[in-house]
């Protein structure tokens, strides 16, 4: 029996829709670390527990390689040759690096001058054809859609089913971390896919079907329940410039600093509703400015760098620990969805510039000495 972990599909092979010969697609994705969070509930007065699912841990940098590695590993179990998606960034970065291993052509569609520089240079790096389209993530999720119709193109968006099997796989980590589950699950909603995944996962755990989970013809092989006893309470934060869910309508010119989560018209819209409304969950927005400040909180108290999408979470919690609909003695799960490293403009935009000195003794002590803790 060997030890070494290959990625979430031989981990939890029972529990997700491949059998013995399909060839899997890894890179030893998930498995990501659950860290206590044990300076900001002190910082902020409150006695809770806050653990961060860190998914920027995964191999290219965020949740998506959860969904990749079943939506590509299906897609070659079907003989596909080349994979499509939209994308505000993590998802491309995601689809061209299975793609690549896979040796699969992929094709992404970015909205121009709207990704982070991280995830572009991904895409670019792993040899995917990048489309730059004068639109935002909505219209290329609609232009892929199309496309897909007519050219052999197999679509790794979320609207594949696949990827919600694959990112489901959040809650059985995080369950057999913690023995149980936490009492509420927090994260960032932007396209609806992954609150719809946590839930999907969440479910399972404990043996509860659930309105959240499309196309239950894949889920055939599924062993349920035996993790946990109770599903905890969901809720999805959003970047108020992007708030259809809040609006209770889509969204037609959205506009956030969180690219990531830049989406007016999320397609797993209904799914998201059945996870909000079977965990008793609820959603609430976030300004620029409140993101930002949280990523940045997050970065100098804990020493954990998200990308401003993921930050909202703790934005998020903050808020609802603040107006106590979060009451004291909670244990919450909040998703850092992908690493601060995608996004050097934002995080150096923030913070405050480094010192340039002479190449002397004089001057770097000068800088220490102003700087020192008294
Ligand atoms: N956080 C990050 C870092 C993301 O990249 C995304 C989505 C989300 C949160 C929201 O997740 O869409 O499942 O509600 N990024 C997609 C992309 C849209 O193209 O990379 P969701």
């Amino acid at each position: 029996m060997t030890h070494h972990y290959t990625g979430l599909i031989n981990r939890y092979r029972d529990r997700l829709p491949v059998s013995a010969n399909t060839p899997v697609v890894s890179l030893n994705e998930g498995n990501t670390p659950l860290i206590e969070l044990v300076n900001l509930p002190k910082k902020i007065k409150k006695d809770v527990r806050i653990l961060a699912k860190f998914e920027g841990l995964n191999p290219t940098g965020s949740f998506k390689d959860r969904g990749m590695t079943m939506a590509v590993t299906k897609a070659i179990e079907a003989g596909a040759r080349a994979i499509i998606c939209a994308s505000t960034g993590n998802t491309s970065a995601a689809a061209a690096a299975y793609a690549a291993r896979a040796g699969i052509a992929c094709f992404v569609l970015i909205p121009e001058g709207k990704i982070a520089l991280g995830k572009l240079s991904q895409a670019m790096m792993h040899g995917s054809v990048v489309i730059q389209i004068r639109g935002n993530f909505d219209d290329g999720m609609r232009l892929v859609q199309e496309v897909a119709r007519t050219l052999p193109l197999n679509i790794v968006n979320s609207i594949n089913p696949y990827r919600l099997q694959g990112q489901k796989t959040i809650a059985f980590e995080i369950v057999e971390a913690l023995g149980e589950c936490p009492d509420y699950h927090v994260l960032p909603v932007g396209n609806a896919g992954n609150i719809s995944a946590h839930w999907i996962g969440y479910s399972e755990a404990v043996g509860l079907k659930t309105e959240s989970c499309p196309n239950l013809e894949v889920a055939a092989p599924y062993k349920t329940g035996g993790l946990a006893t109770k599903r905890p309470i969901m809720v999805g934060y959003q970047a108020s410039g992007a708030a259809p869910f809040l609006r209770g309508a889509m969204v037609d010119q959205p506009e956030t600093v969180a690219t990531a989560i830049r989406i007016g018209h999320p397609v797993s819209w209904k799914l998201a509703w059945a996870a909000k409304n079977e965990s008793g969950g609820w959603f609430n927005e976030c300004s620029d400015e409140e993101i930002l400040r949280a990523q940045k909180l997050l970065a100098d108290t804990e020493g954990i760098f998200c990308e401003p999408a993921s930050a909202i979470s703790i934005a998020g919690l903050l808020k609802d620990l603040e107006r106590s609909v979060i009451g004291e003695g909670s244990m919450i799960v909040c998703t850092l969805t992908g690493h601060g490293l995608k996004d050097p403009d934002t995080a150096i935009a923030q913070s405050s510039k480094p010192f340039l000195v002479d190449a002397t003794r004089t001057a770097i002590e000068a800088v220490i000495g102003e700087n020192m803790p008294k």
